[in-house]
């Protein structure tokens, strides 16, 4: 069953549709026709038959070009922002036309922050391919790049004009990335939605064998807790905080490893067994509360092993964290099982206990 929300307020508030066929004329046409050229930017890694079904369903509506960037990490780069601004300018692409974004969180992170600077703002569309994309990255708004220093350290909150969201795409998804984007399914679950939590809980088997109707449901029920999020709070300075749930810890595992050992989804789920600990040790949550989150994480057969990071290895990735603020670490805890909290007030030994295995 075809499903939709929406995100963003007033003038940016957009649709985010998700269904099994959701690269359709019916959905396209409303969203292109008043755009005489479109650029279509995506991987090598993404199937070329997605790409040929957009273009496709895109004509006549619209004048299509493409930019196919090399997959991976490496392509949210100055040099990749900048030669696909001189593309635009090159084929005089001005502010009436449009940016479409095809691939993972990569991809629409590079072309939202494009269509964020090319002449201040053209519009874009997000249809994200891979489950981190579908359930995280193209709702929101933050739209990023990397620079030497750091990952994502150059960026804007840049709405789309809508998001398409076509769940048979994930077919083609390797097992590895399906597994990791889970992480952020669980993460919604744990720090606002108890009905996931429970769906997470009684449908593990179906959701590993990537059973379409329920990753419909799950991909929905992540979505609807991140547009009511980042809706309230769009540039992060209050309640979306809790979207960071396991994710200090999971950024500094995923730096530990120079970003090539572990995939983010994996990162994240031991540092969401870290926070569930440190929540546990502060007497926020019980013991059987923490032992139902590891439950559930282990049913998704994440690997939770804290073992080979040391504590002083982790810390100076800990402390230079986006998320401290004025020289104190705000870290998210679970108050109870689907209620989070942002805080800076925790004894510090419990940080350092938190990271025992
Ligand atoms: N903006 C945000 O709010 C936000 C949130 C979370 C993560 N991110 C960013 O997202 C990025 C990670 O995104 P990701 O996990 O989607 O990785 P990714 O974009 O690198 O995609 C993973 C791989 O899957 C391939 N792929 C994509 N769709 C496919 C499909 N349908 N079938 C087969 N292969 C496919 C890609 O070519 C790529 O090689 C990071 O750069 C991270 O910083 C952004
Ligand atoms: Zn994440």
């Amino acid at each position: 069953m075809a499903k939709e929300l929406f995100a963003g307020q007033k003038n940016n508030r957009y649709r985010i549709l998700i269904s099994k066929e959701a690269i359709s004329k019916k959905n396209l046409t409303p969203l292109l026709k008043e755009h005489k050229k479109t650029l279509i930017i995506s991987d090598d890694g993404v199937p070329t038959k997605i790409l040929n079904k957009v273009i496709s369903v895109s004509k006549p509506s619209t004048k299509v070009f493409k930019i196919i960037l090399q997959h991976g990490e490496k392509a949210k780069s100055v040099q990749n922002f900048q030669k696909i601004l001189n593309f635009l300018a090159e084929k005089n692409f001005d502010r009436t036309d449009l940016i479409i974004a095809i691939g993972g969180g990569v991809i629409g992170d590079i072309s939202g922050y494009v269509a964020s600077s090319y002449l201040r703002g053209i519009q874009f569309i997000q249809i994200p391919t891979t489950l981190l994309s579908q359930v995280d990255s193209s709702v929101g708004g933050k739209t990023a790049i990397n620079i030497a220093a750091g990952k994502n350290l150059v960026g804007a909150f840049y709405n789309p004009k809508g998001v398409i969201i076509e769940t048979s795409v994930l077919k083609t998804l390797p097992e590895r990335e399906f597994k990791a984007g889970l992480a952020e399914v669980i993460k919604y679950a744990l720090i606002k939605n108890k009905p996931l939590f429970s769906l997470l809980k009684l449908n593990a088997k179906k959701i590993l064998s990537m059973d379409p109707h329920i990753i419909e449901e799950i991909i929905y029920a992540s979505i609807n807790t991140k547009a009511k999020i980042v809706t309230k709070d769009e540039k992060e300075n209050g309640v979306r905080a809790i979207l960071n749930f396991g994710h200090t810890f999971g950024h500094a595992i995923e730096a530990h490893g120079n970003y090539k050992r572990i995939l983010h989804g994996e990162a994240v789920a031991k540092g969401m067994k870290v926070a569930s600990k440190i929540s546990y040790l502060e007497n926020l949550i019980s013991q059987k509360e923490y032992t139902e989150v590891i439950s559930l994480l282990e049913m998704f057969e994440f690997d939770l092993s804290l073992k080979q990071y040391k504590y002083g290895e982790l810390k100076p990735y800990i402390f230079r964290d986006k998320k401290m603020k004025k020289g104190k670490l705000n870290i998210v805890l679970l108050n109870k099982i689907s209620n989070a909290v942002v805080t800076n007030s925790f004894n510090s030994a419990n940080l350092q206990k938190g990271l025992k295995n």
